[in-house]
């Protein structure tokens, strides 16, 4: 039995890198890399038994993506006339949904090895299915396992463990098949510092960062929000709960400053288990920079069997009319981790979404520029997904030079930057970026990344010694996931301010943003970002204006709004 496991587990340590090709029988492979799961953290314990059951994802290949694209940019784009021209469920509907005829042909297939219990989402294009492993296999060709989380032990989810591949009639239809390589990121990305029982009096609190830290520092103040339209989120995956308790006492001790809401109006998925720290972070913050707005918690936190927490979201948003219009997201992977079908994939679907006017900001990531080591011991930098997205919005990371909060700020080395490897630069950031690689600035040997590509983040905020409350105690915690709902707080400000003059959100903020740099303060201090310290390798300079660890900066409540303001 043993060796079985070993070979196994030897076998799962390759990285099939496969071209794009038909193989034996007229079948083909729909991802052209497929990385078998390899992450830390999860461990094979064994094949799957064929009786057990699993949920597979199939992403159905979209009509007129080229259409979408065109649309997402214009309704996203101050300059255009169509800015703010935002779509419903039904009209993205309309837009995206794939072939009938298609849609017919992969039910027939699956209906070929007995699968019939799929549900669709409202666009259509995806299919979920609950399917035996043992039918999952024939249907796919390929073998299932299960895999352990070495920590968090009753963790166990199915995969597969082989590539997998489709008719080839039916991979012209598809993109991708969910549930079979990726393996959920479990655990906290971002430091615990401190933990002790909150002081009674707050009010003269010099150390770390709070809600009024912020507010005074960003110059948002007493502001808050005031119409009962305007609307934010966080999005957890994977077991991470808020604490309604918790979240009353955070705002006890430090929401006596601004007027407030000390509840979570809606909550989207399961919210019962063990309070989770990111997810703690995250309403506390965004309940405290974004005040007085009905926050909803959307969490997909039950890991079934098969199931992939972040595509559930997806699925989710897709079959949803109404969706509040901030999300604030603090989730990762390497991009090499990922297929390139995949990425592409789930990039149309960050286009679904801002086509309806959803800000989504996504954490850039706690490594800095990264760093990957090959088998060879050559190094490189390592971009995340989708911090990396040319349709996000990404955070990065600032701290305080000093030890007090009248301190000036500098980047935080930690803070997730770069440029992908896979993504194009979009036109919105050409010339700021450009403008960065050709000024005068210390930039890393060119070998490490590809500098014609998608740079982030966009834009930052403090991310270092933030208090929170968790299971009742004072905690300080540290990370971009801090800085995240600190920024979409401030921009649900913002659209406030737009709803009261009649105006619609801001949906997809990049280029609102890059035509307006002088909304930010710019962060010029700090030392390079991390990368390969045991080479002795730093990541990217903080610089005058954009730069890969800090953006344009943090946001500053008075410009920011009044830009806003100004567009149509
Ligand atoms: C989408 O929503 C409908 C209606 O609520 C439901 O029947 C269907 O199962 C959902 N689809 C998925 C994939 O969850
Ligand atoms: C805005 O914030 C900056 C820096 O925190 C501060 O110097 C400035 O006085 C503030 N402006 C207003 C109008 O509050
Ligand atoms: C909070 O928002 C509500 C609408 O949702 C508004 O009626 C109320 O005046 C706001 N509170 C403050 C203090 O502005
Ligand atoms: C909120 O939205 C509804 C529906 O679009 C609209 O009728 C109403 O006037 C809005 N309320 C405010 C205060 O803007
Ligand atoms: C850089 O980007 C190009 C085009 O997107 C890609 O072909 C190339 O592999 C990338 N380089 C690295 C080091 O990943
Ligand atoms: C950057 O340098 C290139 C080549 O020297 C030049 O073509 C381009 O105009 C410059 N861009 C900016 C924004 O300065």
């Amino acid at each position: 039995m043993l060796w079985v496991r070993v070979l196994a587990l030897v076998a799962l340590c390759l990285n099939l890198t496969v071209a794009l090709s038909t193989v034996n029988r007229n079948r083909a492979r729909l991802e052209s890399s497929q990385v078998l799961p390899h992450r830390n953290g999860w461990k094979f314990v064994g094949h799957a038994d064929k009786a057990d059951t699993t949920t597979l994802v199939l992403a159905l290949k979209q009509r007129n993506t080229e259409e979408l694209t065109q649309n997402f940019w214009r309704v996203s784009d101050p300059r255009s006339s169509q800015y703010g021209k935002f779509l419903s469920l039904e009209e993205v509907t309309e837009l995206v949904q794939p072939h009938p005829q298609h849609v017919k042909d992969v039910l027939k297939w699956l209906q070929h090895y007995d699968i019939s219990s799929c549900n669709h989402v409202s666009t259509r294009d995806f299919l979920k299915c609950r399917v035996t492993v043992g039918a999952a296999e024939q249907l796919l060709e390929t073998k299932f396992g299960y895999f352990q989380h070495t920590v968090e032990k009753d963790y166990v989810i199915i995969r597969a463990t082989q590539e997998y591949t489709v008719p080839s009639e039916i991979a012209r239809k598809l993109d991708f098949i969910g549930g079979l390589h990726r393996l959920p990121n479990v655990g906290n990305k971002f430091k615990i510092k401190q933990q002790m029982p909150a002081p009674k009096d707050l009010s003269n609190f010099r150390y770390g960062v709070h809600p009024d830290t912020l507010r005074k520092r960003y110059n948002v103040t007493d502001n808050v929000a005031t119409n009962p339209n305007t609307t934010q989120a966080t999005a957890q995956f994977l077991k991470q709960y808020y604490s309604p308790a918790d979240l009353k006492e955070f705002m006890n001790h430090f929401g006596k400053g601004f007027p407030h809401l000390s509840e979570i109006s809606h909550e989207v998925g399961p919210n019962s288990g063990k309070t989770g720290l990111e997810a703690n972070l995250d309403v506390q913050y965004i309940m405290s920079l974004g005040a007085n707005i009905s926050t909803t918690f959307w969490s997909t936190g039950g890991l079934h069997e098969g199931q992939e927490p972040f595509l559930e979201w997806m699925l989710d948003l897709s079959n949803t009319s109404v969706i509040p219009s901030i999300f604030s997201v603090s989730y990762g992977d390497h991009e090499r981790t990922l297929s390139t079908e995949y990425m592409r994939r789930i990039n149309l679907e960050f286009q679904k979404i801002g086509i309806r006017g959803v800000s989504v900001l996504f954490a850039s990531g706690d490594d800095g520029a990264g760093c990957h080591r090959f088998e060879d011991e050559s190094y490189t930098f390592e971009p995340d997904f989708p911090a990396s997205s040319p349709f996000v919005t990404t955070v990065g990371g600032t701290m305080f030079t000093g030890l007090f909060t009248d301190a000036n700020e500098k980047g935080n080395d930690i803070s997730g930057g770069g440029f992908s490897n896979v993504f194009s630069m979009p036109k919105y950031q050409e010339e700021t970026v450009t403008g960065y690689l050709n000024s005068s600035v210390k930039l890393p040997d060119s070998k490490y990344y590809n500098s014609s590509n998608r740079a982030y983040p966009d834009v930052s905020a403090m991310s270092d010694d933030f208090w929170i409350i968790i299971n009742r105690l004072l905690m300080n915690v540290a990370g971009t996931s801090a800085a995240t709902p600190t920024v979409a707080g401030m921009i649900a400000l913002a659209n406030d301010a737009r709803l009261n003059a009649g105006k619609s959100v801001l949906g997809f903020l990049n280029p609102f943003i890059y035509q307006n740099p002088d909304i930010f303060f710019d962060v010029t201090l700090g030392d390079p970002s991390q990368a390969c310290w045991l080479n002795d390798l730093d990541g990217y300079s903080v610089s005058e204006g954009w730069d890969p660890v800090t953006g344009f900066g943090t946001p500053d409540y008075h410009r920011l709004v009044a830009a806003a303001m100004k567009c149509s």
